[in-house]
């Protein structure tokens, strides 16, 4: 298949067009590297070995995407293109909402024009909102989203509804991430954070490397095991994989359908800290301070549909997420800008 990446030069974008060579398909990657840079783009030739066709331009631009898909025989769309920090959403909410839902909007329009029908969408475990038990489910409905960047997903996933709803020959496959982690085994690729990191492992591997002091764990009053917030944390080359079979999914059905895409089994940041320290040998000064606005004490997937109808299952291990960020991070101290 031809598959266009809109933001395949991002995190999880740049790791699943390696998982999608390796698999047989093309990639195109179109991205405006507004958080990214097209040395990426060099990895990931160098990691497949293979050639692949970049854009750079922004997803939002009618004449630009309807160039790109005249061009090529686009059979599968899959968007990561969006802008994702949550406290920054909070900040400059407006920004938020006109590059996630624009992205979303032109993307659907000009595949219509040219006549493709099949997109995968990255969706987040947060438009579970605060009401749902956990483990979260794909028939629950989503909730109350504590933030803007949570709303454009929620808001999104209504678009992508909606249009189906219309257009019989969409294909639609809402993948709802939850903590992606970890980087490629190469070493080569990985997680790139401008600034001051806003998650917790690309914090621990930039303390362990030395260039923050200490890690501040937000809360340790929470009621879980060891009062730490537990997350659902996957190796994001397992998320790739995810994508693969998502893609190949979405060419062969119509409607719109949802995946969780997680382990099934949570980690409080403690357990994080202490199997950073442990599989990789160095250490992780951290301290306790307040709890972060708008964090949940714990949630996690079931995993159980994407298993049942995508045969995908996240296999590898916590220890393989630390080991693999800590390779990346320490071979790429300073992330792409080496
Ligand atoms: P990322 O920032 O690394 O990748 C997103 C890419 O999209 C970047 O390369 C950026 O330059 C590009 N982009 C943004 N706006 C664009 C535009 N208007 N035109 C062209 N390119 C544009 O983020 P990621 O971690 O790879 O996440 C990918 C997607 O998955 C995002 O939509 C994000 O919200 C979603 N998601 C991420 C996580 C996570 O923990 N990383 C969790 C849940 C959902
Ligand atoms: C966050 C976003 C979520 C988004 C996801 C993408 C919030 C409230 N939620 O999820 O919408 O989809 O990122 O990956 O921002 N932690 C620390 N110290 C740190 C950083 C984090 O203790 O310096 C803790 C947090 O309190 C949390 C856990 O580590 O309990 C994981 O945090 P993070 O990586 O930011 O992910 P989420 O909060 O789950």
């Amino acid at each position: 298949m031809e598959v266009l990446l809109a933001g395949g030069a991002g995190y999880i974008g740049s790791h699943t067009a390696v998982e999608l060579l390796n698999a047989g398909h093309n990639v195109i990657i179109v991205d405006n590297y507004s958080n990214s840079s097209p040395e990426v783009v060099r990895r990931i030739q160098k990691i497949s070995r293979r050639s692949i066709i970049s854009y750079e331009a922004d997803v939002r631009s009618k004449t630009d995407m309807m160039g790109i898909m005249e061009a090529h025989a686009i059979d599968s769309v899959i968007h990561f293109a969006g802008l994702k920090a949550v406290g920054e959403s909070v900040k400059n909410p407006l920004e938020y909402y006109r590059n996630n839902i624009d992205t979303t909007l032109n993307l659907l329009e000009c595949m219509k024009d040219c006549g493709v029908h099949n997109i995968v969408f990255s969706s987040s475990a947060t438009v579970y909102g605060e009401e749902n038990p956990y483990p979260y489910k794909e028939t629950m409905p989503r909730g109350n989203c504590s933030n803007p960047y949570g709303w454009t997903k929620s808001m999104i996933e209504q678009i992508f509804e909606d249009a189906v709803k219309a257009d019989p020959e969409l294909s639609v496959v809402l993948l709802r991430y939850f903590n992606p982690i970890g980087a490629h085994p190469s070493g080569h690729m990985g997680e790139d954070p401008q600034g001051i990191p806003n998650n917790l492992m690309p914090y621990v591997a930039q303390v362990a490397v030395g260039r923050r002091d200490h890690l501040i764990v937000f809360g340790n009053d929470y009621p879980t095991p060891d009062g730490t917030c537990r997350r659902d944390y996957i190796h994001v080359v397992d998320l790739a994989d995810g994508h693969v079979k998502a893609v190949e999914y979405a060419a062969q059905h119509k409607g719109a359908e949802v995946f969780n895409l997680g382990t099934g089994t949570p980690y409080s940041v403690l357990e994080i800290v202490e199997a950073f320290e442990r599989s990789n040998s160095v250490p992780v000064k951290y301290e306790f301070g307040s709890r972060r606005d708008g964090d949940l004490a714990e949630f996690w997937a079931n995993a159980d549909k994407a298993r049942e109808v995508l045969n995908w299952r996240a296999s590898r291990s916590l220890d393989e997420m630390c080991r693999d960020t800590w390779n990346w991070q320490k071979s790429n101290p300073n992330g792409y800008n080496n």
